[in-house]
């Protein structure tokens, strides 16, 4: 029998990636999304929003696994919640979820939301697959980008990231999402940690840019857990193949020394 996959989040950054491999298997697709979208005639939209659970009826007739990875800066944890009412009341068979490296221990509002719906799925009664990732490639990219537009560009000092690319983490979650529910599986991240000094670097590097780099301090408990090391995983991970030079050399087409890296 063909399976049946909802994906929430399927038009985002993630999403765009796990889409094309989905739809070459043995599936059919269904998509959520607040918006209206051009056909595609590999899968099917079906309009809704997660954040008031409008929609959602239609949305799960028929499903037997959601893959969710739809998220936003706020709100994962109502979404979320209303999206395993639905889930439940379609006696769907598993949940797939994407969440943060450090959902459970950073004391940052998205964190902790991520940590909410982590929660809201455990508590579904659903079998289900949780999947942590640290940093995409495409949010630090979004980040150095801003801090180096500033004349002086600001190291939040003990900060410190382990990007991976969506690419990576798209393959791995559409491995889980045919694969037996397995709880909280290892963390996936990058093959390094960086300073944000080094990421802005490698990034001033690539479009040959220069800016000073000044050191600023993080205040208060969310610097603490960050110098921390809360957002880095220190358990068995899984490695996604694709560098962060990699990643740059790709968007800026220029292979060379990209990475300066601080002796
Ligand atoms: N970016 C990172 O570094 C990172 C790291 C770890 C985990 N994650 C998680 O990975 C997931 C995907 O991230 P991304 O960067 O690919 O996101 P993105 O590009 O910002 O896309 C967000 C997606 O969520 C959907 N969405 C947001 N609010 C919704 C709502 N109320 N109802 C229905 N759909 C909604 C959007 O769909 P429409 O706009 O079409 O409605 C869109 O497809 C998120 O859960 C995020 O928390 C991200």
């Amino acid at each position: 029998m063909t399976t049946s996959i909802l994906v929430t989040g399927g038009t985002g950054t993630l999403g765009g990636h796990v889409l094309p491999l989905l739809t070459r298997t043995k599936t059919t697709v269904r998509v959520l999304t607040r918006h209206d979208r051009e056909p595609d005639p590999r899968f099917d939209h079906v309009r809704g929003d997660l954040a008031d659970g409008s929609g959602l009826e239609s949305a799960r007739e028929g499903v037997d696994v959601v893959l969710h990875l739809a998220g936003g800066p706020k709100g994962d944890d109502v979404a979320t919640q209303n999206l395993m009412r639905a889930a439940s009341a379609a006696h769907v068979e598993k949940v797939v979820y994407i969440s943060v490296i450090g959902a459970d221990r950073v004391p940052i509002g998205w964190f902790e939301s991520k940590f909410r719906a982590e929660t809201a799925i455990v508590e579904s009664g659903i079998p289900w697959t949780i999947l942590r990732a640290a940093q995409f490639h495409d949010l630090v990219l979004k980040t150095v980008t801003t801090l180096a537009k500033l004349p002086v560009m600001p190291n939040p000092g003990g900060l410190r990231f382990q990007p991976v690319d969506s690419r990576d983490v798209a393959e791995r979650l559409v491995e889980l999402t045919f694969a037996d529910p397995a709880r909280l599986v290892p963390d996936m991240a990058g093959p390094q940690v960086y300073t944000v000094a080094e990421l802005g670097r490698s990034y001033l590097g690539a479009l040959g840019k220069r800016r000073p780099i000044v050191p600023v301090r993080i205040p208060g408990k969310a610097g603490r857990a960050y110098r921390a090391g809360a957002n880095l995983s220190t358990e068995e991970i899984t490695v996604g193949s694709r560098t962060w030079e990699a990643f740059l050399g790709e968007r800026y087409r220029q292979g060379s020394a990209l990475v300066h890296r601080t002796p």
